[in-house]
This record gives structure tokens, C-alpha cells and sequence, in this order.
């Protein structure tokens, strides 16, 4: 195949953190959906498992949060055999690169990282550990052992991607060319926030989550902030702080400009809006939720593709490290 006509290998990653909300959707998924589905990328998608042990050493939950996170990809469309599906704690090719890109970095650069020190502040830790400090070296063999072109990442994750490059670089100066030098692909939308208006996070409990029943959707919405000067039902609103109309806008486009007119006006009253605002979500979900209920039922076989997904991307990992000893001459 030519050269132009090759498909781009982008590498997406994400730690399991478990059920996936709506702002992971809007944040992530549905921005591999479509990377995925326009044909001209193939998509590897990697299960930042190792990752978990730098903030938390306690191991117990990473396989199920594994097949929980995995269930909802799937249920909104990642296809597995198009894009396999993979964890890097079974690909031990993830660790033999990490060690010999660790030797290309300094620790000076790794303490510079913004992404680290936020973390540590976060997490109220005044040290940090090695295997901390190396995280973006992790994710550096996480892109470069399937010789990924482009990362799909938000504004967080940009810091780790540079690192990548600078590593690339040295390793194609030092032994000869043989890594891309992968570029950052932002997702565009600006997340989609919690229902309190702040970050949408589990730890904060103001989710929407893609497995959420409908009756827990239409329940949970009812605690929707909205604008605070709308107090009695024909006061007129704001749509343009209104947290209810942020989602009318993603998940109802087709009422959007109706809803924001009678809002106005003061025709059309919170508790109504928000009913409106659930079944719109819940129409959006439904073509998901069968799938969706049918992994949950099923974790065997979505353990299965997973397997699957390691067999197709332990393979490419093989070819990069032996490119890689070829290079270093001690192949
Ligand atoms: N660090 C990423 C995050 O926390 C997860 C990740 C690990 C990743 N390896 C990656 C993302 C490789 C993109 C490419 O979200």
C-alpha cells in the first residue's frame, strides 16, 4: 500500500476507572466513535492498567473496573476488531520499552512536568514515587510500541504527549530512526459538566452515567442546577447559565432553540425543562443500552475480546522491540 493511502495509528489510552458518564462520552469516547468510523485511522485503544498503581497501590479493583469501562466502550461503538482493545499489564513489552526510554529523559525534565504537579497537590502528597515520576515514560511505550502517529487527549494529558515527542527524538538521534513522532489531537469539545456545574466526576457523585437506568437519569436531573434567579415558574430564565440547557444543547439540538425562547420569556418552567431534558438523554442512550446491559451479563466474553485485542497488538509490540534492538545493535 502506498504511503498516503496507509491508515494513521493512533494510539488512545485511558486508565480504568470503571463506569464511564456522560463526560467521558463527550470528552473521549464519542471522539474515537467517529475517529474510528471515518476510516482513515486505525485506532489501537489501550487499558492504562499499570498507570493505576502510580496514585494507588491497591490492585483489587482494576480488573473489574476494567470490564466495566470495556462494556460501556463497547456499548457506543468502539468495534473491537476494527480497533483492538488491550491491557498494558499483559503486553510485557510495555515495561521492556519503558526501561530503555527511562535511560533517554532526564529527571529534571520529569519534574517539570505541570500534569505531575497538579496530581501530587491534588492528592495532598509531598514526595513522590519513582514509578510516579516516570509515568509519562509509561505512556511514552504506551504510544511509541505501536509506532502511534496520533494521541486523542484532552488539555491534561497534552504535557505527556510532549514528553513523548522530546523521547522519540532522542531515540531516533541516539540509535536511528525508528519511532514517529506523534502529534497531540485535542478533543475539541469543552467537558460536558456535572450536574452541580462542577467537573463531572465520580468522586464528586454528580454523574450521569452511560449505564444509568432511565428512571435514575430523569431522578438525578431533577437536582440539575439551573439559574439561580429563576425562582417561581414564569420568571424568566437564562439559558446561558443554565446547566439543564448545556445538555439540551449536546443532547436535544433540535429543541434547543425553542427551549431557550419559552425560557425566556418565562413560559416554560425548570421542572418541565428538565423532564424534557431526561427523555432527551434517554432517547440519546437507548440505541447503547441493550449492548450495554448485555456485556454487564456478560463480562467472560468481554474479558474475551480484550484477549483477543492483546493477541493482535502483542504482535505489533514484538515487531517495534525487535526494530528497536536492530537499531540499538544488541538485537
Ligand atoms: N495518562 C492517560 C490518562 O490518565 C492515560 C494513558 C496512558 C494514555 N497511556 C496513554 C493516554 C497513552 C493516551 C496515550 O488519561
Amino acid at each position: 500500500m502506498s504511503k498516503k493511502n496507509r491508515k494513521k495509528r493512533i494510539l488512545s489510552g485511558m486508565r480504568p476507572t470503571g463506569k464511564m458518564h456522560l463526560g467521558n462520552f463527550v470528552g473521549a469516547l464519542e471522539n474515537w466513535v467517529e475517529l474510528q468510523n471515518s476510516n482513515k485511522y486505525k485506532n489501537y485503544h489501550l487499558i492504562a492498567d499499570y498507570h493505576v498503581l502510580t496514585t494507588d497501590t491497591n490492585s483489587d479493583h482494576i480488573l473489574d473496573n476494567t470490564l466495566d469501562m470495556i462494556s460501556d466502550w463497547l456499548a457506543v461503538g468502539i468495534d473491537p476488531e476494527k480497533s483492538p482493545i488491550f491491557r498494558q499489564s499483559q503486553i510485557k513489552e510495555h515495561t521492556e520499552l519503558h526501561l530503555i526510554l527511562s535511560m533517554l529523559i532526564t529527571k529534571a525534565r520529569l519534574e517539570r512536568n505541570p500534569t505531575l504537579k497538579e496530581q501530587l497537590k491534588d492528592l495532598n502528597m509531598d514526595n513522590v514515587t519513582y514509578g510516579h515520576l516516570g509515568y509519562p515514560v509509561l505512556q511514552a511505550a504506551d504510544i511509541m510500541l505501536y509506532r502511534g502517529e496520533v494521541v486523542p487527549v484532552g488539555e491534561d494529558q497534552a504535557p505527556h504527549v510532549e514528553i513523548t515527542r522530546e523521547i522519540a527524538r532522542r531515540f531516533n538521534k541516539t540509535y536511528g530512526k525508528v519511532f514517529p513522532v506523534p502529534k497531540t489531537k485535542l478533543t475539541n469539545f469543552a467537558r460536558l459538566p456535572g450536574l452541580d456545574r462542577k467537573k463531572m466526576s465520580k468522586s464528586i457523585g454528580n454523574t450521569i452515567m452511560i449505564s444509568d437506568p432511565k428512571e435514575e437519569i430523569q431522578k438525578k436531573m431533577m437536582k440539575a442546577i439551573t439559574d439561580p434567579q429563576k425562582i417561581r415558574l414564569h420568571d424568566p430564565g437564562r439559558p446561558e447559565v443554565c446547566l439543564v440547557f448545556t445538555y439540551h444543547q449536546k443532547f436535544n439540538p433540535d429543541e434547543e432553540e425553542e427551549i431557550a425562547k419559552n425560557c425566556r420569556s418565562g413560559d416554560l418552567g425548570c421542572v418541565e425543562c428538565k423532564k424534557r431534558c431526561a427523555a432527551a438523554i434517554n432517547e440519546f442512550l437507548d440505541p447503547f443500552r441493550e449492548k450495554r446491559n448485555y456485556y454487564a451479563e456478560n463480562k467472560d466474553e468481554v474479558l474475551d475480546i480484550i484477549r483477543d485485542g492483546e493477541k493482535r497488538a502483542r504482535e505489533v509490540a514484538r515487531e517495534t522491540m525487535e526494530k528497536v534492538h536492530n537499531a540499538m545493535k544488541i538485537g
